[in-house]
C-alpha cells in the first residue's frame, strides 16, 4: 500500500527519495510523486500515474535537485489513481505539501467546512485537506507548528504525514497515528520512511515514532513532543542489527516463484538453533521472558487477517493437538467488533508477514488494557507488530516481495508447530516425530518442487476454468482455504475453500462438468474420509485433481488426475500440499497471461483497514 519516503541534509536528495519510492514497490501502488522544497526557488512538484519510471524519466527532464525532499507511492483508497489524486498535496496558496499513508474518515465534513470558508480543492483524496487545514490555522496563529497541532487535533482516522513547506525552508515535520513511520540518521543527513528497509540502505540508527509523536527536523537534529502526553523528548535511538538479505530474482521470473523455491531455505532458517529432534525439544528465544507467564495460560486467541489468518487456523489445530490449550482464531477484522469477555490468563497471538496490517495492529490495541500476554509471530523484523507485542518468533523468511504470500505461509505453519512443541515442553514419541518431519521438511519440498513441470502440465490443464472448489479435512482445511485464496488472488479465478464434509450441505449443488474440485489429503488417516466426498462429487460428472500423499492404485482411476505428494506423516502432507498449491496458482496466473508478483487491485502491506 502507500509508501512515504524524504529526505532532509545539506546534499542532493532527490535520487535518495527515488531510490527509497523504488524500495517500496513491491508493496503495491499505482501512482508516485515527490515534492522538493528549495530554498531560493518556488517549491517543486511532480507526480505521475503507474510505475516509478515513469516518475524518474519525467525528473531526468526537469534536472531537479534539493536538500528537503518528500516523495510517495500511492495505493487509491479515495478516488482513483489520477495525478490530481497522487501525493503530495498541498494547500491553495502552493506553500505546504504533505505525504499521507493511512485514512481522515471525517475529510468530507472538513472539507465542506474550508469550502465555506473560501479554500478549494482539485482531487477527490481524504488528503488533501490537510495542508489546506494546516494554511488556515496558519493564517491565524502565525505560528506553522501550532498550525499543525491544531490541524491534527481536527482529523479523525489514521496517518503517518511528512509535511514540508515553503515557509519554513529548512524544517520537515513528521507525525503518526495507527501507521508506521522511522526516521534514520545517516552521516549528514536524515531519511524517513514509513518502512525501515529505505532507511538500512542509509543507516542503522534509526527512531521509530510512537502514536501522537509530532517531530520536527532541523539540519541534523530532530524534536519529539507527543500530543497526547504532552512530553517533549529527545528520540530514542535503536540499532537495526541485521542487513537486508540480497532478494534479487537472480534467474527466475517473477519474484512469486523465486519465493516459492526460497521455502527449503526458509526452513532451515527458521528452525535453526531451535530444533533438538533427538530430544524431542524446542528453544524459542524469543518466548524465554514470558516462560512463566504462558504456564499459566488457559485460552489462545490467534488474530491474523489473509493467508496469516489461515496459518493461524493451523495453529488452532496444531497447538490443540500438541499442548492441550483451547485455541481460537479469530479474522483480525471482526475481532475488533466482536464484544467478548477476556481473562487475564489469555494469551493473544498475532500473525503477520509484514507485522504492519492495519487490522492485526487494531487488534492488538483492542486488548492493550485487558492485562493479557500478546505475542507475534511475523517476519519484518522491527516490524510494528514486533514492536507492541510483550514477546515472538521471528520468521526468518527473509522479504517478501510479491503480493501473494508463499514462504511467509510455510514458516508461519513451522514456527506454529515449534510454539506447540514449546507450550507443551515434553520430551516424548510425538514430540520427536514431529521435529524429524520438521527436519526432513526442507528435502521433501526440495522433493516436491523437482516435479514443477509436472505441476505445470497440470495447472495449464485446468487454467480454462471459471471456477474452483479446494476442499480437505483437518489440517487439510486450511490449506484448502489457502490453496484457494491463492488461486483467487493471482489468477482472478472464483475458487472457494471448503471443509470436505461441508460438501453435502451445500456447495455440491454448484458442481457439475464445467466446476473442477482440487481435492487435499495431505494426512492418511483421512484418506477414506475425504475420498467418500470426491465420489460424491464424481458422481456430479465434477472434475477432480486429488493432492494427495497416499499412493492408491484403486482410486488412482477415480479420479481426473493425481499428483502424489513426497511421503510424510501427521500435519507435513498438508504443508507440502500448501507448497504445491502455491505452484498450482502461480502456473495458472502465468498461463492466462497475469503479472503474477502484482495481482491488480491488491497491496503486499495492507496499512489501512
Ligand atoms: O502481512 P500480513 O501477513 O499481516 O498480511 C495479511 C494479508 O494481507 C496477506 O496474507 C494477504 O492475504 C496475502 N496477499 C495473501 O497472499
Amino acid at each position: 500500500m502507500c509508501g512515504i519516503v524524504g529526505y532532509i541534509g545539506n546534499a542532493d536528495g532527490v535520487d535518495y527519495v527515488l531510490e527509497g519510492l523504488k524500495e517500496l514497490e513491491y508493496r503495491g501502488y499505482d501512482s508516485a510523486g515527490i515534492a522538493c522544497i528549495n530554498k531560493d526557488q518556488d517549491p517543486f512538484l511532480l507526480k505521475e500515474v503507474g510505475r516509478i519510471t515513469n516518475l524518474e524519466k519525467s525528473l531526468k527532464k526537469q534536472k531537479i535537485s534539493s536538500s528537503l525532499v518528500i516523495g510517495h507511492t500511492r495505493w487509491a483508497t479515495h478516488g482513483k489513481p489520477t495525478k490530481n489524486n497522487s501525493h503530495p498535496h498541498y494547500n491553495n496558496s502552493k506553500t505546504i505539501y504533505v505525504v499521507h499513508n493511512g485514512i481522515i474518515e471525517n475529510y468530507l465534513d472538513i472539507k465542506k467546512e474550508l469550502i465555506d470558508k473560501g479554500y478549494s480543492f482539485y482531487s477527490e483524496t481524504d488528503t488533501e485537506v490537510i495542508p489546506n487545514l494546516i494554511d488556515y490555522y496558519y493564517a491565524k496563529t502565525k505560528d506553522f507548528k501550532k498550525a499543525i497541532k491544531l490541524a491534527l487535533g481536527d482529523l479523525r482516522g489514521t496517518y503517518a504525514l511528512l509535511i514540508a513547506s515553503s515557509l519554513l525552508k529548512d524544517k520537515l515535520y513528521l507525525t503518526r497515528l495507527g501507521s508506521p513511520l522511522v526516521a534514520g540518521f545517516a552521516k549528514d543527513y536524515i531519511v524517513v520512511a514509513s518502512d525501515q528497509n529505505v532507511i538500512l540502505k542509509h543507516t542503522q540508527k534509526v527512531t521509530y515514532l510512537e502514536d501522537f509523536d509530532l517531530a520536527e527536523i532541523s539540519g541534523n537534529k530532530i524534536k519529539i513532543e507527543n500530543l497526547k502526553t504532552l512530553k517533549v523528548y529527545d528520540p530514542k535511538i535503536e540499532i537495526l542489527d541485521f542487513n537486508l538479505k540480497e532478494d534479487s530474482l537472480n534467474d527466475f521470473p517473477d519474484y512469486m516463484l523465486k519465493e516459492i523455491f526460497d521455502i527449503p531455505e526458509t526452513i532451515r532458517l527458521a528452525t535453526k538453533g531451535r530444533i533438538d529432534p533427538k530430544k524431542g525439544l524446542v528453544k524459542l528465544g524469543g518466548l524465554d521472558n514470558v516462560m512463566s507467564q504462558l504456564e499459566h495460560i488457559d485460552r489462545i486467541i490467534i488474530v491474523a487477517c489473509g493467508t496469516s489468518y489461515y496459518a493461524g487456523m493451523f495453529g488452532e489445530y496444531l497447538i490443540e493437538e500438541i499442548s492441550d490449550i483451547p485455541v481460537e482464531v479469530v479474522l483480525a477484522s471482526e475481532f475488533k467488533y466482536k464484544k467478548e469477555p477476556i481473562s487475564r490468563s489469555t494469551c493473544v497471538i498475532a500473525i503477520s508477514q509484514s507485522g504492519e496490517t492495519a487490522d492485526t495492529i487494531a487488534a492488538l490495541e483492542k486488548v492493550k488494557d485487558f492485562g493479557v500476554l500478546k505475542l507475534g509471530i511475523v517476519n519484518v523484523i522491527g516490524s510494528t507488530i514486533s514492536r507492541i507485542t510483550d514477546a515472538g518468533v521471528y520468521c526468518h523468511a527473509g522479504t517478501e516481495k510479491a503480493v501473494a504470500s508463499t514462504k511467509a505461509f510455510v514458516s508461519q505453519v513451522v514456527i506454529l508447530t515449534l510454539m506447540s512443541l514449546r507450550l507443551k515442553n515434553v520430551s516424548n514419541k510425538q514430540s520427536k516425530q514431529i521435529l524429524k518431519e520438521i527436519e526432513n521438511l526442507p528435502s521433501k519440498i526440495e522433493e516436491l518442487l523437482s516435479k514443477k513441470n509436472e505441476i505445470k502440465k497440470l495447472s495449464q490443464k485446468y487454467s480454462k476454468y471459471k471456477d474452483f472448489l479446494f476442499i480437505g479435512r483437518g489440517y487439510d482445511y486450511p490449506t484448502a482455504l489457502e490453496g484457494a485464496l491463492k488461486l483467487k488472488e493471482v489468477s482472478y479465478i472464483h475458487a472457494e475453500g471448503y471443509a470436505a464434509g461441508e460438501m453435502k450441505h451445500g456447495p455440491l449443488a454448484m458442481i457439475d462438468q464445467n466446476f473442477p474440485t482440487v481435492a487435499v489429503i495431505g494426512d492418511e488417516v483421512l484418506y477414506e474420509k475425504t475420498f467418500s466426498n470426491i465420489e460424491e462429487i464424481r458422481a456430479r460428472k465434477g472434475p477432480v485433481l486429488l493432492v494427495s500423499s497416499t499412493l492408491n492404485k484403486k482410486t488412482k482411476n477415480m479420479v481426473d488426475d493425481v499428483f502424489y505428494l513426497p511421503k510424510s506423516s501427521n500435519h507435513i502432507g498438508s504443508i507440502l500440499a500448501a507448497v504445491f498449491l502455491q505452484l498450482f496458482a502461480y502456473y495458472v496466473s502465468k498461463d492466462l497471461g497475469f503479472n503474477v508478483d502484482r495481482p491488480r487491485n491488491l497491496a503486499k502491506s495492507v496499512t489501512v483497514e
